[in-house]
């Protein structure tokens, strides 16, 4: 996505020849599309291009780390150039604006510069597992773009998170002797349940997020916490999530909807979303509109995580 070029424009100059670069960038392409006026342009510096005056050298520093350049022709590199990219991003913003609290920069440099030590071996696994799926499941599964296939793991990992918070539930309301949250977690749970078997048929096991299993425990813990406090704690909490998992699936039918994709995705993510609404007004009419402050700041946080989560579980 490359629009004439404005004194707003920031071109984000990316290694085209790295699997780990170009998943980043074919997802973020995506965003920038949706956005429309993000003002980013994506230039493949890996290899030289007709009028490119690079030098060898120059070439190797940018590739070394990763570089968004201004208009002005002004570069910015590591944490600061992706918090610089975040700002143009919709869904990414927040992120942007953590970025800005006092001492998050340095933390993500540092961060990136861990990750820049493991990228050699990442690179790797991300050729192998490339290689390995163009000979497998590629061809059995329905046809997926990059921006799709990573929301679609974004999505097998957040119901599988929400199975385990009905069943964090219902663990604790069993040993609480709560038959009413028994039976709310028994009908969410078999929904949640049929959301999962439904996206994992789009989506077989290669290509599935690697961290379901903290997924799971981060889902168990979701629902068994608040239900150590009572009824309103965990109808509060679902509603949170349930109002994230809503916006989430709603960015992903805006993008069907004006880009098109493979037939039955959208009816799928439409029956996803409607159930979640469900799910989302039922729980917020139980937990009532008076709720104390710490449960409200507990409903931040189970919001902010949520959609932490899925930025990781596009990735990884
Ligand atoms: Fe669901
Ligand atoms: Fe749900």
């Amino acid at each position: 996505m490359n629009p004439p070029a404005t004194a707003d424009t920031l071109t984000v100059l990316y290694d085209g020849a790295c699997p780990l670069c170009r998943r980043e960038i074919a997802h973020v392409k995506g965003l920038a599309e949706r956005q429309g006026n993000s003002d980013l342009c994506f230039v493949d510096i890996s290899r030289e291009t007709e009028g490119d005056t690079r030098s060898d050298a120059e070439r190797a520093a940018l590739l070394a780390r990763f570089h968004v350049q201004r208009a002005d022709g002004s570069r910015l590199d590591g944490a600061a150039a992706f918090v610089a990219m975040w700002r143009r991003l919709p869904g990414w913003r927040w992120l942007a604006k953590l970025a800005g609290l006092p001492g998050a920069l340095p933390l993500l440099e540092l961060a990136y510069r861990g990750f820049l030590v493991v990228r050699p071996t990442m690179q790797k696994i991300a050729r192998r597992n490339d290689t390995a799926q163009s000979t497998s499941d590629l061809a059995a599964t329905p046809r997926l773009s990059v921006y799709l296939e990573r929301e679609l793991r974004s999505d097998h990992a957040g119901e599988t998170g929400a199975v385990a918070i009905y069943q964090g539930i219902s663990t604790i309301a069993a040993w609480r002797g709560d038959a009413e949250l028994i039976e709310f977690a028994s009908q969410h749970g078999q929904t949640e349940a049929e959301h999962l078997r439904l996206i994992e048929a789009w989506f077989p096991p290669a290509r599935r997020s690697r961290l379901l299993g903290p997924w799971r425990v981060a889902g168990w813990l979701t629902g068994a916490l608040p239900a150590l406090f009572g009824r309103r704690a965990v109808y509060a909490t679902i509603a949170a999530v349930e109002t994230f998992v809503d916006q989430h699936y709603q960015q992903q039918i805006d993008h069907l909807q004006s880009h098109g994709g493979p037939e039955g995705l959208l009816p799928l993510l439409l029956r996803c979303q409607s159930d979640e609404r469900h799910h989302r007004d039922e729980a917020a009419a139980l937990a009532g509109a008076k709720t104390s402050w710490p449960l409200r700041a507990w409903c931040q946080v189970v919001g902010t995580g949520s959609a932490a989560a899925v930025v990781l579980a596009r990735r990884v």
